[in-house]
């Protein structure tokens, strides 16, 4: 079996991380169930790019348990848990390719090791293994069914691609549910972010002006937690309706401009590009820790921090000092996805739903393939319920339901005043 992890004897190590991720996530372990019993995947052939932590390894186990041979490469030279690697190899056999801080070469090589598998199925969080497939993997494109995507930034990328009618293969969505976004995205990126930034720096967040730029569901997650540890909070928008609720969720709101003179933290979470700029720079208070939580590092101008910087050294695991020589900035994790780089990203809780979502997408894919087009597709509504019930049910709560006669007045319009 081929495969490339930092090293193998790190798998006891991993494998008890992974037991431990799967405890809290009884939804997965349902399906991982029923997909075993069923062979649900039997004749898929995946290749996967996803963060490889200790959830994504029961994710795999899940895809492989129902029939799947299952490729892993990370989709972040940051974000891998060594051990989790090593056990997905020595304990799972499941070819894994992924090193945590691998340079950019070996992380494209990771790529290209599960595309040459030749997959008929493909897995992404941020659509790298299908920007592949539509370039340099061209002539493999048509051996692919169909793609899964995770994350907002890829959705983003494949409606674009979409829309210019660049895309050749379909793909569904999973970061469209409900039980993905607004729990994952909210609860999961406010919760490791934050973590991460203590975890890194030490520094206390009560008392702190903590900006967040963005504030889509993961700034507000980011947002409402960095409020919980009591920092002042200034949100930075661009959509006016999003800033107009962050005003009302009673946020400071303000151009990056102002708000960076004031910033103890800065924590971009756009999507977008260079979001904190040379000019924000220039501006920003000394000591001040920037950090970015989006899937591509290029929120943070990091050319233009090297260049006015006259000295960079790093003073922390994962922390590194700019000194301007006037003032001093501090970058937490190289600017990469701040909560997989310098935390273990979101609780195995949340990404249960994801995950399930994951499965189910490619479940979907499976068993829909031939009335599929070149689209970007959301999973049926039903599938959200099914997970939302489950998480639920795991939980031991109990919900109302409608009665005969309710169900009847929701449907007619004839009942009035
Ligand atoms: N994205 C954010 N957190 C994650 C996690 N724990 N596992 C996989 N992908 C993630």
């Amino acid at each position: 079996m081929k495969f490339d992890v930092k090293d193998v004897g790190l798998a006891k190590e991993g494998k008890k991380l992974i037991e431990w991720a799967a405890k809290d996530m009884p939804v997965l372990r349902l399906i991982r169930e029923q997909f075993k019993k069923e062979k649900t995947l039997k004749g898929v052939k995946l290749a996967a790019c996803l963060h490889v932590t200790s959830e994504t390894a029961n994710l795999m186990i899940t895809l492989k348990e129902g029939g799947a041979d299952v490729y892993l490469t990370a989709s972040n030279p940051l974000s891998t848990n060594d051990a989790v690697a090593a056990s997905l190899v020595k304990d799972y056999d499941i070819p894994t390719f992924a090193i945590k801080g691998e340079d950019n070469k070996t992380y494209y090589n990771h790529l290209y090791s599960v595309l040459d598998t030749h997959p008929n199925q493909t897995m992404d969080d941020g659509a790298d293994l299908v920007g592949l497939l539509h370039t340099k993997y061209k002539k493999q494109i048509s051996e692919v069914i169909g793609s899964t995507e995770e994350t907002t930034t890829g959705v983003i990328r494949l409606k674009a691609m979409e829309e210019k009618g660049d895309l050749k293969i379909p793909v569904v969505a999973v970061n469209d549910n409900l039980t993905k976004h607004l729990f994952d995205n909210r609860y999961g990126t406010g919760q490791s972010t934050v973590d991460a930034l203590m975890r890194s720096t030490n520094k206390l967040i009560a008392g702190s002006t903590f900006v967040v730029c963005g504030y889509g569901w993961c700034g507000r997650g980011v947002a409402m937690r960095a409020r919980g540890m009591g920092a002042q909070v200034i949100i930075c928008e661009v959509d006016p309706v999003k800033a107009l609720e962050a005003v009302m969720d009673g946020y400071l709101v303000m151009p990056l401009e102002k708000a960076i003179t004031q910033a103890d933290f800065v924590v971009s979470v756009t999507g977008g590009k260079h979001i904190v700029d040379e000019k924000h720079l220039k501006k920003a208070k000394n000591g001040v820790i920037l950090a970015q939580a989006g899937h591509f590092d290029i929120e943070i101008n990091k050319p233009a921090l090297k260049n006015l910087a006259k000295k960079v050294r790093r003073v922390r695991p994962m922390v590194d000092e700019y000194d301007f020589g006037t003032k001093k900035i501090y970058l937490v994790g190289e600017g990469r996805l701040v909560n997989l780089a310098a935390a273990d990203g979101h609780p195995a809780s949340v990404m249960d739903m994801s995950f399930a979502g994951q499965s189910m997408a490619a479940k979907y894919i499976w068993e829909h393939a031939k009335e599929l087009e070149p689209k970007v597709y959301s999973l049926p509504s039903s599938i959200d319920a099914d997970i939302a019930r489950l998480k639920l049910e795991s939980k031991g709560i109990a919900i109302d339901s409608l009665t005969k006669d309710q169900k009847k007045y929701l449907n007619s319009w004839e009942e009035g005043t």
